[in-house]
């Protein structure tokens, strides 16, 4: 048995230590929010934080994390979290919403660790999460309208 918390909640959980994050998110504890993309790290669909740092989750096996903190995007519940999500919702940024789960948690990891991100800061954190929408430029505007709102000046 594996031990996690997600999404602030304990769980032991019956899986082989190889199996991806992603698989255990999904399948085993009911957590579809987090997108399965391309399976090979490639595309960010599938972001989770990880203590707080943004991973992908169809990469990690479960084994090598035992005992960590999983967030997500149905756990976002900090006020980084909530800004994000209220931003997004604002801008209308999702188009098929595929990619929006991962775009977020990228954006909120982002949010943490600079909280007036330039416009440079926010292409690079979110260069791995791809949107086949394009919706670049309005997750770019959410997350200065978020950090706005956060009280940052970007
Ligand atoms: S599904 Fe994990 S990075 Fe694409
Ligand atoms: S909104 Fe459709 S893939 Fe990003």
């Amino acid at each position: 048995m594996i031990s996690l918390i997600v999404n602030g909640e304990r769980h032991k959980v019956d899986a082989a230590p190889h199996m991806p994050l992603l698989w255990v998110l999904r399948d085993l504890l009911g957590l579809g929010g987090t997108k399965y993309g391309c399976g090979q790290g490639l595309c960010g669909a599938c972001t989770v934080l990880v203590d707080g740092e943004a991973m992908r989750a169809c990469s990690i096996p479960v084994g090598d994390l035992n005992g960590r903190r999983v967030t997500t995007i149905q756990g976002l519940e900090s006020p980084v979290g909530k800004a994000v999500q209220a931003a997004w919702v604002e801008l209308d940024v999702a188009q098929c919403g595929y990619c929006q789960p991962g775009q977020i948690i990228s954006a909120v990891a982002l949010l943490r660790q600079k909280p007036k991100p330039s416009d440079a800061d926010i292409d690079a954190a979110m260069d791995g999460n791809l949107c086949r929408c394009g919706t670049y430029q309005r997750i770019r505007a959410a997350i200065h309208l978020a950090a706005r709102r956060l009280g940052g000046a970007s």
